[in-house]
């Protein structure tokens, strides 16, 4: 797969050289580019962004810029993702499907946002344009949402993840369940000791005290 991600601060992106999408990136799984937006600009203050039309407080990234970057990105694999908390909310269920996308172009945009043209302009040429938010509160900007869906989708494609099973197991992907408790040894700690059933042995019992347990904690979270 390969990621490029267009944005004003490209430091934010390096988290991206450890753990496993560092080591992804190593194998050659994975080719993330990160690209600074004032490149982009053409006045000598490498301004990317302006007041808004209709007034109001804030300032909005300017179209021309966007499209300058976005046009030497784009191909007609890609999925154009634009972070905006007035984005479609992001599941694990939108992190699959990304995951089976050739490329992945992040525009991530600051201050109030970039204006609403980019996105229209490159849906009306056919391009896929999807704007995503990570959740109901307000960022700084689309970096760190960006850094979330990354690791979100990449951790999907195969051999990121060293052990399959464990992305199987993974309660979001099953019927949206929540996962259950884990513990490893000791077998008692602080007072605390592991649940009775999970050295019994059988693993049927296990199996559905696990499925309990998983649901208990998805209905406490609603
Ligand atoms: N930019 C600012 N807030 C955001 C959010 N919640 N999700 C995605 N991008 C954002």
């Amino acid at each position: 797969m390969k990621i490029d991600a267009v944005t004003i601060f490209p430091e934010y992106f390096a988290p991206l050289e450890l753990s496993l999408i560092g080591k992804a990136q190593e194998r050659g799984l994975l080719n993330i580019n990160v690209h600074d937006l004032r490149a982009f600009t053409t006045d000598v203050h490498h301004a990317v962004d302006d007041t808004p039309y209709g007034g109001g407080a804030g300032m909005v990234m300017m179209p021309e810029i966007w499209g300058a970057a976005l046009d030497l990105l784009m191909t007609p694999t890609t999925d154009l993702i634009i972070l905006t908390p007035a984005g479609r909310r992001f599941t694990q269920r939108m992190a699959e499907e990304f995951s089976t996308s050739e490329h992945l172009v992040f525009a991530c945009g600051r201050y109030e946002g970039i204006d609403s043209r980019v996105g229209e302009h490159y849906s009306s040429k056919n391009y896929r344009v999807h704007e995503v938010s990570i959740g109901d509160y307000v960022l700084g900007g689309g970096e760190v949402a960006s850094l979330v869906m990354i690791e979100a989708i990449t951790r999907l494609l195969p051999g990121v993840v060293g052990n399959p099973d464990s992305l199987v197991e993974e309660s979001h992907a099953q019927d949206g369940f929540l996962e259950y408790p884990m513990y490893t040894k000791p077998q008692m700690w602080r007072d605390i000791c592991v649940p009775e059933i999970l050295l019994s042995g059988n693993h049927g019992a296990i199996a559905k005290w696990r499925a309990d347990e998983a649901k208990r904690r998805a209905k406490k979270q609603s």
